[in-house]
């Protein structure tokens, strides 16, 4: 059974409580004036538990409606006209009595006792959840079924930026980070993935991380043969380091721009990874000309590096191609690269100019043209750049 399936039928029964007691306050004044009216009287704490299993013959019942349910509730609203629709009348009636003992006064003070265990519980789910999927990935007796169970729910759970900062609280980045040299590989590739997310836009987390010594085994990661770990670890690897100065820091110093040549200049490697590969060429380069700290990165002048990006625009993915443009313009910022070593041993002219035919010709096909015009733009401001660069070399 699923966390969240556990977790609704806690709110469930909560929300059944709440539910007969707002049903009881409205029918009580009815039934201090009339004889009529079927309803009850069902506290939290004789017929729910809340921290603990369901109990008791009604919660059963009900239970076992929401099993076929088999769904998680998408709004607390949603699960309170559920269990409005649900309740039982027969078990109403059968309370009627109890509940004509009460106060409305009571009544009032129950249900303000109610709505204080409902915010209770709302606001802290999360983190228990949390809490519950780290203590079966950090308990090594239970099957991998579960782990991957786990860490699919903290996927889920670490997507909003409170969870997320919440998670190295409760153990779970360390925990995350160990499972990414688990021996099975869609353990490693979730853990990824679930680092990839909780950190993207989050510099609390990328410090985290990269205290942990998660980036360098991520990084070992891109160079797994299964295309799939690879591209979620290159996510988490470019989550971790994007806007942070100290990531792009260990990330160079562990030749992370080697790394990524290697997938650049390999067509066997999958598409989806080298797109992936030369975005993040693509944003270091501009990171690094937004930089205050200006100081030199070799790599980024390597004539053989230069020469793969350069090569991409050959590829037969237009997507790679675009991307390639993208990354060749930003190099062409940098004052360190070279137009002539662009020209002269990349053979950058070359290839704009057969681009410039490839696209020609796509522009008439009328499923790509738009798109291919988009290139087509993006390619004639590169060529224009890279000219202007010529020039300057030149008047030297
Ligand atoms: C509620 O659950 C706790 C722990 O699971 C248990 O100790 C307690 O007896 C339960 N209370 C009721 C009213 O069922
Ligand atoms: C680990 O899981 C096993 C099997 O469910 C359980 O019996 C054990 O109590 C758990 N250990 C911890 C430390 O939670
Ligand atoms: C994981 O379990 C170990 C003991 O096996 C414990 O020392 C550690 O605190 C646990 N970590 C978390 C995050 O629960
Ligand atoms: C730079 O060039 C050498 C070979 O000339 C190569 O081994 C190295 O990986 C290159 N790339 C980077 C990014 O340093
Ligand atoms: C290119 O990638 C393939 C598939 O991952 C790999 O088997 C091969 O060794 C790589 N080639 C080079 C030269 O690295």
């Amino acid at each position: 059974m699923g966390k969240y399936v556990k977790h609704a039928r806690r709110v469930y029964l909560l929300l059944v409580a709440v539910t007969t007691l707002v049903l009881s306050i409205t029918t009580a004044e009815r039934v201090n004036n009339s004889d009529t009216g079927g309803l009850y009287w069902s506290t939290a704490k004789d017929d729910g538990n809340f921290s603990g299993k369901p109990e008791g013959e009604e919660s059963t019942a009900t239970l076992n409606e929401l099993d076929e349910y088999d769904g998680g509730f998408s709004s607390l609203d949603g699960m309170l006209q559920w269990a409005i629709g649900h309740s039982d009348p027969a078990k109403l009636k059968e309370k009627a009595e109890d509940v004509q003992n009460q106060s409305p006064d009571e009544l009032k003070r129950r249900q303000m006792e109610i709505k204080d265990l409902v915010e209770k519980l709302r606001t802290p789910s999360d983190a228990q959840l949390m809490r519950t999927a780290i203590d079966d990935l950090n308990n090594s007796s239970l099957p991998i079924d579960d782990h991957y169970r786990a860490l699919q729910e903290l996927l889920i759970l670490v997507e909003p930026i409170d969870n997320a900062n919440d998670l190295h609280k409760l153990g779970g980045l360390s925990v995350t980070i160990k499972f990414l040299s688990n021996s099975n590989t869609e353990l490693r590739t979730m853990s990824a993935w679930i680092l990839g997310k909780a950190s993207q836009n989050n510099p609390v987390i990328q410090k985290q991380i990269l205290e942990l010594g998660g980036l360098i085994k991520l990084m070992e990661m891109v160079k797994s043969s299964l295309p799939e770990e690879a591209i979620k670890a290159l996510y988490a690897v470019s989550a971790l380091i994007r806007n942070n100065e100290l990531g792009r820091e260990s990330f160079y110093a562990e030749a992370g721009v080697s790394l990524l040549q290697d997938i650049l200049g390999n067509s066997s490697i999958d598409i989806r990874l080298r797109r992936k590969s030369v975005f993040l060429v693509a944003d270091l380069v501009e990171s690094q000309i937004e930089s205050e700290n200006k100081v030199e990165l070799p790599f980024f002048s390597n004539h053989s590096f230069l020469k793969s990006v350069v090569d991409l625009m050959s590829s037969n993915d237009l997507d790679l191609q675009e991307k390639a443009l993208v990354a060749i313009k930003n190099l062409l910022r940098l004052s360190t690269t070279e137009a002539l070593v662009l020209k002269d041993l990349c053979g950058l002219d070359d290839a704009l100019k057969r681009m410039k035919e490839e696209l020609q010709q796509l522009m008439s096909d009328e499923i790509i043209s738009d798109y291919a015009e988009d290139i087509e733009r993006l390619r004639t401001e590169v060529e224009i750049i890279f000219h202007q660069k010529l020039v300057k070399v030149r008047k030297c």
